[in-house]
C-alpha cells in the first residue's frame, strides 16, 4: 500500500506538469512542506520525486530542491500544429501482415503488440476456473451461449460497470469477440460503403483495418498527448462533412496512452448529442488507468444512448479468451440483429470463464497489481530511452496502460528501423501504421513496456538508441 502510495503521487506530480500548474524551471515545493501538506512521511515524498526525476520532468539542483525540467519540451508531444486531412479511403498495408506474422514469433523480442504481461498473467486462476466449469457442467463444451450472450456474464458485468457510473440493464449489454468486433458491429450497422467516419489520430491500426474491410472513408482528428481528441477540430469537421460514426478511446488511448479530463468528456458528448451522431467508445485499456478509481468513461454521462461503449478482457486478464462487451446505445436492436446475422460470439467457457473471474472479485485486485507493474516498467522505459536514445526526440507520457510512441526528429524514417531492429531481432510497432495518411507518422513508433526488463531487453533499448544515433548523424552530416 505504502509503494501505492509514492507511485500515486508521482502521477499526481506528472498530471500537474503537464496540466501547466508547473512550468519549465519552476521550483516544486520542498519535500518537507509537501509530506506536510499531504501528510506523507519524507521517504514517500521523496522516493515519488525520484520517480518523476527519472521519468526526466524534473531535476534535482543541490541544495535547492527540485525544479521543473528545462528542457521539459523533448518529453512532450507537440500535436498541435496538425491539421485535420479531409475523409480518406484507407488503403491496406502488408507491413501489419509482416509484422503480426512475427508477433507470435519467440525467436523476436517482442516490443510490438500490445499484448499485458505474460509474468504477471491471471492464467492460474483461468485455468483454475475452467477446469471447474468444465468439471461440474460436462455438457458445456455442447451448448450455444444466449443470443446476446452468457446471462452469468452479462450481469457480473452489469455490477462492474455500475461502479464505473454506468447503469446497464442486462438486456443492454452484448457479448462480443472481443473489442474489435463490438466495434464492427457497431460501424456495420451505423455505416455503408462510402461512409464516412472520424477517428481520433494516431488511431490504433486495426480499427483502420475495420474501415477498410466495411469500404468506409476515415477522417482523422488530430489527439492532444495530454487531452486526447482536439473538440473544437472535431466540431468543425462533424459541420464540414456527413460523418456517420466517431471513434474514440477517451481513456488511455492508444498509441499515446492519453485521457480526456471529465469535462472534456463531456464536451464530446455534448457536440455529439448536438450532431446526432453515435459515439463509439473504445474502453480497452481503460481499466489499467494510472489513477485509481479509473476515471469514468463517457458513456457514464451518456442519458440519451448515443454511446456505445466497447469493452475487453484482451489488456487485462487475457488477449486468448477473445471476450469483449459493448454496452448498446439507441436502436440496440439493430446491433443486435446485425449480431445475429454475423454470429460471431466467444466459446462459451470462455464467457463463463470470465464471468467465474470477475464473481471472485479477484479482478481487481489483479488490476491493482498489474498497475503498479507496469508503472514501474514504464518508468524503466522511459529511464531507458533517455540513457540510450539521442536527445532530440519526445516520448509520450501514457496515463495508464503499458504502451510507449515515440517520435524522432522528422528526417527519421521509423519503417526502416522496423526492417533493421527485425534482424537484430527486435519487433517494434512502425508509427506509419496508425494514420491513413503513410507519411504523417513515418518517424514515430511504439513500443510495448508490459514485459520485465531483462538483459536482452535492455540490450535491444540500447542497439534502438545507437541506430537511431547513426541515422539522425548520418541525414544530418
Ligand atoms: C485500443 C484498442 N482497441 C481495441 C483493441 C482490440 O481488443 P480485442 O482484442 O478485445 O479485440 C485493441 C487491441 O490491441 C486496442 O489496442
Amino acid at each position: 500500500m505504502k509503494q501505492l502510495l509514492y507511485l500515486s503521487l508521482a502521477q499526481q506530480i506528472c498530471k500537474q506538469i503537464h496540466s501547466g500548474v508547473f512550468t519549465a524551471g519552476q521550483r516544486l515545493p520542498s519535500v518537507r512542506v509537501l509530506a506536510q501538506q499531504m501528510n506523507m512521511s519524507i521517504s514517500t515524498v521523496l522516493r515519488a520525486y525520484q520517480l518523476v526525476e527519472d521519468k526526466g520532468l524534473i531535476e534535482a539542483r543541490h541544495k535547492s530542491g527540485y525544479y521543473v525540467s528545462s528542457d521539459l519540451i523533448t518529453l512532450q508531444m507537440q500535436l498541435e500544429e496538425q491539421k485535420p486531412i479531409s475523409p480518406e479511403w484507407v488503403t491496406g498495408s502488408t507491413l501489419i501482415v509482416d509484422l503480426m506474422a512475427n508477433a507470435t514469433k519467440e525467436n523476436f523480442l517482442q516490443f510490438s503488440t500490445a499484448q499485458p504481461a505474460e509474468d504477471i498473467a491471471a492464467n492460474k486462476e483461468i485455468k483454475q476456473n475452467m477446469l471447474r466449469i468444465l468439471r461440474d457442467n460436462h455438457l458445456i463444451l455442447s451448448i450455444n451461449s444466449e443470443l446476446i450472450g452468457s446471462l452469468k456474464l452479462r450481469q457480473q458485468l452489469a455490477y462492474r460497470l455500475t461502479r464505473l457510473g454506468i447503469l446497464a440493464s442486462i438486456e443492454n449489454i452484448l457479448i462480443t469477440t472481443g473489442c474489435q468486433s463490438a466495434m464492427m458491429l457497431c460501424l456495420k450497422t451505423f455505416t455503408r460503403p462510402g461512409d464516412v467516419v472520424a477517428i481520433a489520430t494516431p488511431a490504433y491500426y486495426r480499427i483502420l483495418q475495420l474501415m477498410e474491410v466495411l469500404q468506409l472513408k476515415v477522417v482523422e482528428i488530430p489527439t492532444h498527448s495530454f487531452s486526447g481528441i482536439d473538440i473544437p477540430l472535431l466540431q468543425k469537421t462533424l459541420s464540414e462533412w456527413s460523418v456517420k460514426a466517431v471513434i474514440v478511446s477517451p481513456t488511455v488511448g492508444n498509441p499515446l496512452g492519453e485521457s480526456m479530463s471529465k469535462e472534456s468528456k463531456q464536451q464530446l458528448l455534448t457536440l455529439i448529442e448536438e450532431k446526432n451522431i453515435p459515439l463509439i467508445e473504445d474502453d480497452a485499456f481503460a481499466d489499467l488507468s494510472f489513477e485509481q478509481p479509473r476515471p469514468e468513461p463517457v458513456k457514464a454521462l451518456d442519458k440519451k444512448g448515443m454511446v456505445w461503449y466497447c469493452g475487453t478482457v484482451s489488456k487485462t486478464i487475457s488477449p486468448q479468451l477473445k471476450v469483449g462487451w459493448m454496452v448498446m446505445g439507441k436502436h440496440a436492436d439493430r446491433v443486435i440483429y446485425q449480431h445475429s446475422l454475423m454470429g460471431i460470439t466467444p466459446p462459451y467457457l470462455n464467457q463463463l470463464t470470465v464471468a467465474e473471474y470477475l464473481s471472485q472479485d479477484k479482478y481487481q485486485k489483479h488490476i491493482q497489481h498489474a498497475i503498479l507493474i507496469y508503472q514501474q516498467r514504464y518508468f524503466q522505459a522511459v529511464s531507458l530511452v533517455k540513457k540510450h536514445f539521442p536527445k532530440n526526440i519526445k516520448v509520450s507520457s501514457p496515463t495508464g496502460g503499458f504502451v510507449l510512441w515515440i517520435e524522432l526528429p522528422k528526417h527519421i524514417n521509423a519503417t526502416e528501423i522496423y526492417f533493421k531492429a527485425k534482424q537484430q531481432g527486435i519487433l517494434i510497432t512502425p508509427g506509419e501504421l496508425f494514420s491513413v495518411q503513410t507519411s504523417q507518422y513515418k518517424h514515430c513508433f511504439r513500443i510495448n513496456f508490459a514485459q520485465p526488463w531483462t538483459e536482452d531487453r535492455i540490450k535491444a533499448m540500447n542497439w534502438l538508441g545507437q541506430y537511431i544515433e547513426r541515422l539522425d548523424n548520418q541525414t544530418i552530416s
